[in-house]
């Protein structure tokens, strides 16, 4: 039986901490692992480059990267489809065709734009800015509805900030089979509610440009590091003085990581009877012994170079058949040799 299409992808921006883990991989390894969804998963590196084009070395090493981390946490190539974007030139094509079709107002107006090219400003000077605001910039919804077509996937799960772009794809979708003829199913997103709400060390959103995140790829030391640093109730300064878990970094974080046990050590924490020191010693346990067969896998891996060659070039094929067959409709529909 055809089983729905579900595809999702990462920019390759370093490594992986723990809310993305928690909001969007996590449920990537969960679908897959039920079964439901034929999995396309993949490496979105074109996109990198419409903010980091100045340092293609970088986006390279950590494409490959990414690629490894997908692995490491039970992404699985014998069920699901890993690619790099970039290695299926399809949705280029797709992405060039879309562009022809697709208003610049809908694009100008996408508030994922307007926050990016607030974050250059603050990045950059003023006569420099504009120089980064780039035409691929401006297109990068158009890239990620091709990414998605391609492969007339239903389901694509994303972050909660990723819906303008989902919403932007259906709207391609419509306006091509509008104009040419029906041929793209139109994609829903599905959005973990959950998303985005893992606290960092400084209790604002865990984010690697807050310098505030937990990394898969941070060795047990590091961990522990970490979590001592975390901020607990201001006023608890001692073991015996009453702690509040709901602004607790460290309470927070093993509410996810330890669901089962940590209302006890909230009700210890409120009455005063354990200190932050032995939380931040119990939750560095419990974050270690859950990264430690994800290092375990990742060692592996990354022993094993032409594995991952050979995961990457076997997806590339599977994923390129796909999108090749979307294509030939495409271009049949939109009069252009086969
Ligand atoms: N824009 C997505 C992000 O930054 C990455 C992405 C690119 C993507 N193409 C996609 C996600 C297609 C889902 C489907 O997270």
């Amino acid at each position: 039986m055809h089983k729905p299409r579900l595809l999702s992808g990462m920019q390759p921006t370093g490594p992986i901490h723990l809310g993305r883990l928690e909001g969007a991989l996590r449920q990537w390894v969960d679908i897959q692992n039920e079964g439901t969804y034929e999995m396309f998963c993949f490496v979105a590196d074109w996109h990198s480059y419409t903010t980091r084009f100045k340092n293609p070395e970088e986006i390279a090493k950590n494409a490959r990267m990414l690629v490894v981390d997908y692995m490491s946490v039970g992404l699985d190539p014998e069920k699901t489809t890993i690619f790099l974007q970039s290695d299926v030139k399809q949705h280029a094509e797709l992405h060039l065709l879309f562009s022809m079709i697709t208003p610049v107002g809908w694009l100008e107006r996408q508030p994922t734009y307007k926050d990016k090219i607030a974050t250059l400003e603050q990045k950059y000077s003023e006569e420099n800015v504009a120089e980064y605001i780039s035409y691929g910039l401006l297109g990068y919804p158009v890239l990620q509805a091709a990414d998605i077509l391609v492969y007339k996937a239903e389901l694509v799960p994303v972050g909660k900030d990723q819906a303008p772009h989902l919403e932007i794809a259906r709207e391609i979708a419509r306006r091509f089979n509008y104009i040419y003829r029906e041929i793209f199913p139109e994609p829903q997103a599905l959005i973990r509610e959950d998303t985005g709400t893992l606290p960092g060390i400084d209790r604002r959103k865990m984010s690697s440009s807050y310098g505030n995140a937990i990394y898969i790829r941070d060795t047990a030391d590091e961990v522990v590091a970490k979590v001592n640093q975390m901020i607990t109730t201001e006023t608890k300064l001692r073991k015996t003085d009453p702690g509040v878990p709901e602004n607790c970094v460290v309470c927070q974080l093993r509410k996810i990581y330890d669901p089962e046990n940590y209302q006890v050590s909230w009700e210890e924490c409120r009455q005063g009877l354990r200190g932050c020191t032995q939380n931040k010693k119990e939750l560095a346990e419990i974050l270690n012994a859950m990264l430690e067969p994800i290092r375990r896998r990742r060692e592996e891996l990354e022993s094993n170079p032409d594995y991952v060659d050979e995961v990457l070039r076997k997806g590339a094929e599977k994923a390129r058949a796909v999108a090749e067959e979307t294509m030939r409709e495409v271009r049949a529909a939109m009069c252009l040799r086969p």
